[in-house]
């Protein structure tokens, strides 16, 4: 055991990931001694691989609606305090190129350009004389009159802590359940965790119809139990992905089927009604597959039409066309789980929001004691949503820390 060095210190920020860098920043900017203390050997790994090296570092569509918490008021105060905007002014100060890619996504321009967020970071925490520890595994925290956080290298007083240690999502690259624990010793209450953002993946019947067009996509409108998302679907080998049914697993919950509408530029029937007056020689399949993939379209007719295979849509009723396309605008697919904290992109669920303020992400029992970034009970929304989070929870908490 090395010995432990430069304490007591004025706050420990556990977790060098978006949230701890951040809050280690500004805190020690505003004159606290602030240690930062992460396990892996490399700060930011998640950052890195973000937005496929692109990090969409915001959404300037950010509002607290575009957040999963129990709470859904709890995002709204931090928010507010530190804006898309704000984050903006950072990455211009730092004169990082960047795009809007669609839907208020920015993200930094360039291949492996998400490495010029974490410079940012580790700049900015440089500027506030954070000492940054690396290799260094965080095992608990206690407090008597001032705090003491446990690690592989020995302990580390503090009077305040700051847990910034993440979800359970992608383990290999550094996630632990540390931040639960922690919550846990302390007696606060944690929301039930379980993998967001991630594919979902289906029974061997369901999968007929999926997994032989894996790596097709199209337009689609998914919905679990929340809000409506239109964007790509994409068949895997497993069942679905691609973002519309990323966005729509973090509100779906085992049991619940998933709600897709596979053409939803046609609403209604009379784009097959219509086709068949106008090209009553043509077949169906041709019309469907105006909206997907060829194939799929085929697989279609030939399941909920198959009589339609070999005929031109003058024959076919209209009646059947109009239950057809019902059947398309609401097609009900029973996922039978998702592809788990391995691939998810977040964590939905974590700290209970009941017991933190809202405000300076403060643990309402335990005087001194943060929670910040995605351990805490608020995911947001693929595009950018998440790393708002971090930013503004990160400042939440560093804004109380010096008193503001
Ligand atoms: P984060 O997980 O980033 O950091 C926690 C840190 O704590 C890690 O460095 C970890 O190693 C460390 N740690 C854990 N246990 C420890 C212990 N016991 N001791 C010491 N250290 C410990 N979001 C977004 O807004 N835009 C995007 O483009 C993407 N893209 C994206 C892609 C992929 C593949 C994933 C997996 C996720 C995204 N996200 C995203 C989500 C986003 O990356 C995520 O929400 C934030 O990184 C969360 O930041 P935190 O700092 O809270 O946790």
């Amino acid at each position: 055991m090395s010995e432990p060095s430069g304490g007591p210190w004025d706050v420990v920020v556990i977790g060098a990931g978006a949230a701890g860098l951040f809050c280690a920043a500004l805190a020690g900017q505003r004159g606290l001694k602030v240690l930062l203390l992460e396990h892996m050997a490399e700060p930011g790994k998640k950052i890195l691989i973000s937005g496929g090296g692109r990090c969409n570092f915001t959404n300037v569509h950010t509002v607290p609606e575009r957040f999963v918490s129990a709470n859904p008021h709890f995002a709204r105060s931090a928010l507010a305090r530190y804006t898309p905007q704000d984050f903006v002014a950072l990455v211009n100060k730092h004169r990082i190129p960047w795009y809007e890619k669609t839907l208020g996504q920015l993200f930094c321009d360039g291949a492996g350009s998400a490495k010029k967020i974490v410079q940012l970071l580790l700049d900015e925490a440089a500027a506030g004389g954070v000492q940054v520890r690396l290799n260094t595994a965080v095992t608990g925290v206690s407090k008597a009159d001032t705090f003491t956080v446990e690690t592989s290298i020995g302990p580390e007083a503090a009077r305040a802590v700051v847990v910034a240690s993440g979800g359970l999502s992608i383990p290999k690259i550094g996630a632990t359940g540390l931040a639960y624990d922690i919550a846990s010793r302390f007696g606060m209450p944690l929301a039930q965790t379980r993998p967001g953002l991630v594919p979902l993946t289906f029974g061997a019947e369901a999968l007929a119809d999926m997994a032989p067009f894996s790596g097709a996509s199209l337009d689609a409108v998914a919905r679990a139990d929340g809000p409506a998302f239109r964007e790509a679907m994409l068949f895997t080998h497993r069942g679905l992905s691609g973002p519309s049914i990323l966005q729509a697993s973090s509100y779906w919950h085992p049991g619940q089927p998933l709600r897709l509408d596979l053409a939803p530029d046609r609403p209604g029937a009379a784009w097959l009604t219509e086709a068949k007056r106008t090209r009553p020689r043509q077949a169906l399949a041709p019309v469907l597959a105006e909206v997907m993939p060829g194939r799929f379209a085929d697989h279609v007719v030939g399941k909920l039409l198959p009589h339609a295979l070999a005929r031109p849509l003058a024959d076919l009723k209209d009646r059947e066309l109009e239950g057809l396309a019902a059947t398309l605008h609401d097609w009900q697919v029973w996922p039978t789980g998702t592809e788990g904290y391995l691939k998810a992109e977040v964590t939905v669920g974590g700290i209970d929001t009941n017991a933190l303020s809202s405000r300076t992400m403060a643990a309402k029992a335990v005087p001194g004691l943060y929670f910040i970034g995605e351990a805490v009970d608020v995911t947001g929304w693929l595009g950018g949503y998440n790393f708002q989070w971090a930013w503004a929870s990160a400042h939440a908490a560093a804004a109380a820390l010096t008193g503001e």
